[in-house]
């Protein structure tokens, strides 16, 4: 496991994200991304009852709600809930901690997690949100969880806000605030199966690639809140280095890893 600091502590920068990132769509039109690609793998019966943690402004809540689904959200920042609430005030989605459920046991039969373990500051917490979401499961409840990998792209990644982006303002000195955790693909796995969270398959994903930093590999000229349902595009020289780097190097060029499994007591 591995820290990784910058200048804006990690709600900071939730709050900032969900400010500019604007509404998100009512649903994916193009589920061939992640992390709709991977929901797709466990939500298969509208009946069943889905608890999205984390659900950030519900782009992934809304394209199930909309559909029929049995879904509900919880997530820690005020700023996404109230900006997917002003998009649709009927959303079921309230404001909640991973680390703390208000939910009773063995509720759910899926859950999804997307990108929010990382968040957490101490294994510690980390266990405490692994335990909660294993106690709202059902026995042979289905999850699909993602986090960051420690891997050559996520510290490309940091290197890039580090010294590219935010070169002028985020000197080294002061990087003191904690942003994510960074995870070998076992340790997380691990960590799921200490909470009866067993792994059936993890995907290596990517949301977006390294190389879309770079205006030379990217079609830059997508609004957030468009590039959140339908991809942030590379153009074709984009795709091609980077499918030669996902081939070459699938462990070191992915910036997601999507753990599918179910809880077995
Ligand atoms: C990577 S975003 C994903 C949002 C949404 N799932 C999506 O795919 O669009 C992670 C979200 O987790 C939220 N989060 C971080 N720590 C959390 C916690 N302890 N409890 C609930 N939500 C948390 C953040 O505020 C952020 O909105």
């Amino acid at each position: 496991m591995k820290k990784v600091y910058r200048k804006e502590s990690n709600s900071q920068y939730w709050d900032r994200r969900w400010e500019e990132a604007g509404e998100d769509q009512s649903k994916f039109t193009n589920t061939n991304i992640y992390p709709i690609k991977y929901a797709e793998m466990i939500m298969t019966e509208k009946t069943q009852k889905t608890l999205e943690i984390g659900c950030g402004a519900g782009r992934v809540l809304k394209h199930y709600f909309y559909k029929g689904f049995n879904i509900e959200g919880i997530e820690r920042s005020q700023v996404a809930v109230e900006n997917a609430k002003k998009s649709d005030s009927n959303l079921p989605i309230q404001s909640g901690d991973a680390i703390k459920l208000n939910h009773p046991d063995s509720t759910y039969d899926n859950v999804l997690a997307f990108g929010v373990y990382h968040n957490i500051e101490n294994l510690s917490e980390i266990k405490t949100a692994l335990s909660e979401c294993s106690r709202i499961l059902k026995q042979h409840g289905q999850f699909c969880i993602s986090i960051r990998p420690d891997n050559w792209e996520m510290n490309l990644n940091e290197w890039y806000w580090n010294n590219i982006r935010n070169k002028n303002n985020n000197s080294i000195s002061s990087k003191t605030e904690f942003h994510r955790m960074l995870f070998t693909s076992k340790e997380f796995e691990e960590l799921l199966k200490d909470h009866q969270l067993v792994t059936r398959h993890t995907h290596k994903a990517k949301n977006v690639s390294i190389l879309y930093r770079f205006k030379f590999f990217s079609l830059y000229n997508s609004s957030e809140a468009t590039n959140r349902s339908e991809g942030y595009k590379l153009n074709v020289i984009g795709k091609f280095f980077d499918k030669i780097l996902t081939v070459l190097f699938p462990d070191q060029f992915c910036n997601v890893l999507v753990y599918i499994g179910t809880k077995e007591a």
